[in-house]
């Protein structure tokens, strides 16, 4: 059975990713779609609701953003933010300016009365933070709409037309900052689409397995499996489908955190799958002998991880699927600016002009990480894999400054664990979104015992974030960093001093490589 869905009409907001989230957080199914996109396309998707969301333009100018005014006459309900607030009363005959002075300019967080009477503020406060950001205003709303929510500076926060279904918010409920803005959107929802919420994540697993085994039919399944969250999950999902048809290979390049190959093997004993764990190490710290430049070890891990992957397809013969593990915010950002490469990244998702299928399965191209995280959950993966921090395609190897060794990966291995562990006893591992140890190739004097001691220095590195795109570093309190540092030098040799890395990002990046 087909899921009720809601149409995110993108306007080119900064916050549309997170509309669509909090849609399905509802437990509404909801994509995201250009403005651009035909009105019959959007139709033929039978939507129970549309959400117009924010933009960086302006209505009244000639060339902003539009749609097809007879989205307004065809019967849908729909919401529109900030922006999508100003294009439905524009186009609906209010008027629409830009705002002459601060009073009616807003940004940031505003105290705001709602009309609980109105469908999208019932059972909320009647007054409460919202978050706003429009330098324009409505300086008169269309006729069949009536004022529901108001601020200090502001009339016109949000408008209704509660028999036709149209309702425009000027401030985004979807940030965090918004009181009740979860609340509202689930309002608008359920009070005015007539929302069932069936969109669940068991549901989703039973009818993904049913698709991929159709799909599958008899045929051989490849899958490069990295130990990340996502290929873990797209793993599961094809082993839970098909598990005799499906190959998983797992090259082992020997710059894996501490019993991570281990573990990302465990995992996935409980299938009857063809699991490929390819002993890489020494071939792989063979061709590091002596690269010190980044972006050189990038691209040696890269090549070389092609080739044994490659070499490993050709030992099982034909294959027809490949899996990858695309996911839905590398869908919806497909098509934007290309930016400027910062860092050469190395996924391994990335493989298929390299080996010969039929065709490719992207088993996760429609969830969001975190339902993702979910749906690796339903499938019974462990909670370490399922909730893993991101871990670079490169390794360790950008981890280890200056050349590398078994050695310094051994030392780096033992002490990023340590680091690991401590977080985790700190109850910190959900809060720092990545927090990992870097061995810098600085060597200095210490005393220990008696004796005097030369040896490496190891920074520490704790970010929070939501992107990964900006970054700052965590507060993590001292009394954890102490017993971090002590437990290190204690417990690991060739570690004689403990710095922490207080950069944010920009200017720095998360790695240090
Ligand atoms: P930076 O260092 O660029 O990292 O601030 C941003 C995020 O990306 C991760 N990262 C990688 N992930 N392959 C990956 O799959 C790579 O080559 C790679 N390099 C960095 C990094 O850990 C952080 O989460």
């Amino acid at each position: 059975m087909k899921n009720q869905i809601v149409i995110v009409l993108d306007f080119g907001g900064q916050y549309n990713q997170l509309i669509a989230r909090r849609v399905r957080e509802c437990g509404v199914y909801c994509e995201v779609k250009p403005y651009t996109t035909p009105l019959a396309e959007i139709k033929a998707m039978e939507p129970i609701g549309i959400i117009f969301t924010g933009g960086p333009d302006s209505v009244y100018l000639e060339d902003s953003p539009k749609v097809d005014p007879e989205i307004f006459t065809w019967g849908v309900p729909i919401l529109g933010i900030c922006y999508g607030c100003q294009f439905m009363s524009h186009t609906l005959g209010g008027r629409v300016t830009e705002a002459q002075d601060d009073t009616a300019r807003e940004y940031g967080k505003t105290a705001t009365y709602y009309d609980t009477s109105c469908k999208i503020f019932k059972g909320l406060p009647e007054q409460g933070i919202s978050w706003m950001s429009h330098g324009d205003y409505m300086a008169a709303i269309p006729e069949g709409f009536s004022l529901v929510a108001h601020s200090d500076a502001c009339p016109n926060v949000a408008i209704a037309d509660e028999s036709r279904g149209f309702y425009g918010v000027q401030y985004h409920p979807e940030v965090n900052h918004t009181e009740n803005g979860v609340k509202m959107i689930r309002n608008f929802l359920y009070e005015v689409c007539g929302a069932k919420g069936d969109w669940t994540m068991g549901d989703y697993c039973k009818r993904a397995i049913a698709e991929i085994r159709e799909k599958v039919g008899d045929g051989k399944v490849l899958l490069a499996l990295s130990g990340g969250v996502d290929s873990s999950v797209a793993a599961a999902l094809l082993a839970e489908a098909v598990g005799s048809q499906l190959t998983c290979v797992f090259v082992d390049h020997g710059l894996m955190r501490k019993n991570e190959g281990d573990e990302v093997e465990a995992a996935f004993s409980k299938w009857d799958i063809h699991f490929v764990r390819v002993d890489a190490e020494s071939r792989f710290l063979g061709k590091l002998v002596g690269v010190s430049e980044p972006e050189q070890k990038r691209k040696i891990i890269g090549e070389e991880f092609i080739r044994v992957f490659e070499e490993e397809a050709k030992k099982i013969g034909r294959v027809d699927f490949l899996v990858q593990g695309t996911i839905y915010p590398d869908v919806i950002e497909s098509g934007a600016g290309k930016a400027a490469v910062i860092k050469s990244h190395h996924n391994v998702g990335g493989l298929p002009d390299y080996v010969d299928f039929k065709e490719i399965i992207e088993p996760l191209r429609l969830l969001f990480k975190d339902e993702v995280r979910q749906l690796g959950r339903e499938l019974g993966l462990p909670e370490y894999l399922v909730m893993r921090q991101p871990f670079p395609g490169p390794g360790l190897a950008i981890r280890i400054i200056g050349d590398i060794t078994k050695e310094k990966a051994d030392i780096l291995r033992d002490a990023d664990a340590i680091f690991r562990e401590e977080i985790a006893n700190a109850g910190l591992d959900r809060s720092i979104n990545q927090y990992f140890a870097v061995l810098t190739n600085t060597r200095s004097v210490g005393v220990m015992g008696d004796g005097r001691t030369y040896d490496y220095t190891l920074a520490l590195r704790g970010v929070t974030t939501t992107d990964f795109m900006t970054a700052d570093w965590a507060r993590i309190p001292y009394e954890v960093l102490d017993k971090v540092s002590v437990r290190i030098v204690n417990e690991v040799k060739g570690i004689n001093r403990i710095v922490y890395d207080i950069t944010s990002k920009p200017p720095a990046t998360i790695e240090w490589e």
